[in-house]
């Protein structure tokens, strides 16, 4: 029998029920062992001991004997024995870290992407962790935004795939009874990955149909997959901060789409809504963000401080607030935490399944799988015999592991150097760091010439500092660090063979880098086992599969840039060309490498496509089919892609939008068949009375290795 809830709330308080609605960080608690996790700033939070001792959850406590002490301290003073509901940040790993979400996304992989987060629960869960402030869904175009990192990128329909996979492995089958889950909250609600100028915590402005057709599917097809938590964003969603927007929560999440679970905001968003301008004091900012139905208040205080006076003075009914904490309440029920509070932690089991073997065989096997190979002139792979120099502040570096990744300990990380000497004979390999991150002397120069000396290739680690994505990271300027591109021309200045392996957590200008090597790799971050997924696919034991999610700018004078773009009136034709067409005079119109594309050691043939029928109806789907065969030397994966174009609709329609794709492993020679079907319903988008319909009429079924080769044919949808 599991606790009455109802029953409980009629026993509350209407302090403790307030208290209840509040979130604070770890170090308010009796039993803390230190900070925790902070990710954003700390107010003054003027509450006193008893709200401290009656609130509903914290955030970014872990660790089994940390989390029972604090639960237990707790416990010991809350007068009606409720449970905490302990928080944190497990985006793509806890311990045994996973390659960052840009990355996962690169592979395609939906049965990785769900084991990652089936592991990072697992290890989570044992450290005592109930809930995860993940997945991140937000569909980014900016690769100026730091937090692109921590998206699978810029398509609507790839990223509802990952929302799904990523909240079926946190959250299991049963979560009240697989204690090595955790719930899951999908974030950031809405758009936030469309901040203005690439800024974090900017503006997003767009209409009602554009944010339903691209940035609300990741959101809606987690929450279709029973993810039980939603936390808003920080930004403003057509003027109104999405923190204290009825529209957007109650009208849409509540009532359109029935979310029952909880709603949790941002860390300090409720009151940041006095710095957008819309609220006067703290007061205002509790009743806009419980009445557009937040239930929890993440680290300010304006509900403890106002509920009260406002259920008081009418202003905001009781019965609001205790629904908030009857959700809460039916969650730490169903987490089984009124029967078990301390759930999963376990030192013994922490000692056991964290970084295991296992864990790090999943975590290498998804980082092979979400390299890029984004450029090859014969150089790759890599002999085990040649001479290698190995240059580069990545070459021996474990920052390899991206932002969130606060468990993560770098010396748990395979560093690149360390792999190699496992592929090849030591006294083949050399090696010079080159430069640091940002800065360059003429001694570094000199230590990565001499090292280069009597090599037959050098490659080159190079890339961003972790730190240098992630939240209230953004980049004006999106090349790699000018020290980073000097090391990179003095090195071609030696006339060997360059390849170079790029660690970073966005889209970057490639100018400077592309154009002066033979080979370049995009390893991410690619996270604990990242050395040696790298080196598997350096040297040839693992054959390049990944394609980019996000795409390439040429300059970032393009961004945002994307493959689903509209055509405008006046489409550049470079087959004829015009100058009043929309284009710019200095760079191309195109990103430098487009969505959908990466490279592989063996090459792939498309034959033409075939369609069963040129008309499409409701109730007869057709099927789209193309012959891909391998015709290279070595066994490889391609990702087989699937667009379709409405030619004419009542709104104007993209160019291209993926419609699904196929992952075929093909040995050397092998020809399959990949077949697509095309339902009415996969023709479907928002018109502009935000009805869900399609029309009739003509359109394009394309398929093809990325977003730009593809072999085209018509057909048309009768309804
Ligand atoms: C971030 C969230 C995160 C929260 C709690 C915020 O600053 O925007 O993504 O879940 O902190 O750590």
């Amino acid at each position: 029998m599991g606790k009455d809830v109802k029953a409980l709330l009629e026993q509350m308080t209407l302090d403790e029920k307030i208290a209840q609605l509040l979130q604070l960080a770890t170090f308010f608690y009796k039993g803390a062992a230190g900070e925790g996790e902070i990710t954003g700033p700390m107010a003054d939070m003027g509450i006193d001991e008893d709200v401290v001792t009656n609130t509903g959850s914290v955030l970014g406590a872990s660790g089994a004997k940390e989390v029972q002490n604090i639960q237990k301290e707790h416990l010991a003073e809350n007068r009606l024995g409720i449970p905490l509901l302990i928080m944190a940040d497990i985006v793509h790993g806890f311990k045994t870290i996973f390659p960052v979400p840009l990355a996962i996304g690169c592979s395609w992989n939906m049965e990785l992407a769900e084991k990652s987060a089936e592991i990072a629960a697992k290890e989570a869960a044992v450290s005592g962790i109930h809930v995860t402030f993940a997945p991140m869904v937000d569909l980014v175009r900016d690769p100026r935004w730091g937090r692109v990192m921590e998206s699978t990128g810029e398509d609507p329909y790839l990223n509802s795939e990952f929302a799904r996979a990523f909240v079926r492995g946190f959250q299991g089958e049963d979560l009240t009874n697989d204690l090595n889950r955790v719930a899951a909250c999908v974030k950031h609600f809405a758009a936030y990955g469309a901040a203005e100028g690439g800024r974090d915590y900017n503006t997003v402005n767009m209409s009602e149909r554009q944010l339903r057709e691209s940035y609300l599917p990741a959101y809606k097809a987690a929450l279709d997959e029973g993810c039980e938590m939603v936390m808003t964003a920080f930004n403003t969603v057509d003027g109104i901060p999405a923190t204290g927007n009825k529209k957007l929560m109650k009208d849409l999440l509540r009532d359109e789409w029935g979310f029952d679970g909880v709603i949790i905001s941002d860390w300090g968003a409720v009151k940041e809504q006095i710095f957008h301008g819309v609220a006067a004091d703290e007061k205002e900012c509790a009743q806009k963000s419980i009445e557009a139905g937040v239930d929890i208040e993440m680290m300010t205080s304006c509900y403890p401080k106002h509920l009260k006076e406002l259920v008081e003075s009418g202003e905001v009914n009781e019965e609001t607030i205790n629904e908030s904490v009857l959700r809460i309440l039916t969650l730490k029920e169903k987490l089984g935490l009124f029967e078990n509070p301390y759930r999963g932690a376990s030192e013994e089991l922490e000692a056991e399944v964290i970084l295991s073997e296992e864990h790090r065989k999943v975590s290498r096997e998804l980082a092979t799988k979400s390299c890029v190979l984004l450029k090859n002139e014969n150089v790759l792979p890599l002999q085990k015999e040649q001479k290698i120099a190995l240059i580069g502040p990545f070459a021996s570096s474990g920052d390899i592991m991206g932002a969130w990744s606060w468990h993560g300990r770098q010396e748990d990380a395979v560093q690149l150097q360390a792999a190699f000497k496992t592929k090849m004979d030591a006294s083949n390999l050399t090696f010079a760091k080159g430069s640091d991150i940002e800065t360059i002397t003429e001694e570094q120069i000199q230590e990565a010439v001499s090292a280069a000396e009597g090599a037959d290739v050098i490659v080159l680690a190079v890339g961003e500092r972790a730190d240098m994505s992630g939240e209230a990271k953004c980049r004006a300027d999106i090349r790699l660090p000018q020290a980073q591109l000097e090391l990179i021309a003095r090195m071609k200045e030696l006339q060997k063979p360059i390849v170079t392996v790029l660690f970073n957590g966005r889209p970057l200008d490639l100018h400077g880098v592309i154009d002066r090597v033979d080979a370049l790799l995009e390893a991410w971050y690619p996270g604990t086992e990242g050395g040696a997924a790298v080196a598997d696919l350096l040297f040839g034991d693992a054959n390049p599969s990944g394609k980019l999610t996000m795409s390439f700018p040429y300059s970032v004078g393009q961004v945002p840039v994307y493959y689903n773009h509209f055509n405008t009136g006046r489409p550049n034709r470079p087959d004829a060309p015009d100058h009043y067409v929309s284009k710019y005079l200095d760079i191309p119109n195109e990103p430098l490498l487009p969505f959908g594309y990466g490279l592989s050691y063996t090459s792939f043939t498309y034959s033409e496509m075939n369609l069963s029928s040129k008309t499409l109806t409701p109730s007869e789907e057709i099927t789209a089919s193309i012959q891909v065969t391998n015709s290279g030397e070595m066994a490889g994966e391609e990702i087989v892609q699937f667009y379709v174009r409405d030619i004419a609709g009542e709104i104007v329609r993209p160019l291209k939008e993926l419609k699904g794709y196929k992952k075929v492993w093909l040995e050397p020679g092998e020809t399959k068949e990949v077949s697509f079907t095309i339902t009415e319903e996969a023709l479907r988008y928002f018109h502009s009375n935000l009805e869900f319909t399609s029309d009739n009429g003509e359109f394009h079924a394309m398929i093809g290795p990325n977003s730009t080769e593809l072999t085209l044919l018509s057909f048309r949808l009768e309804k």
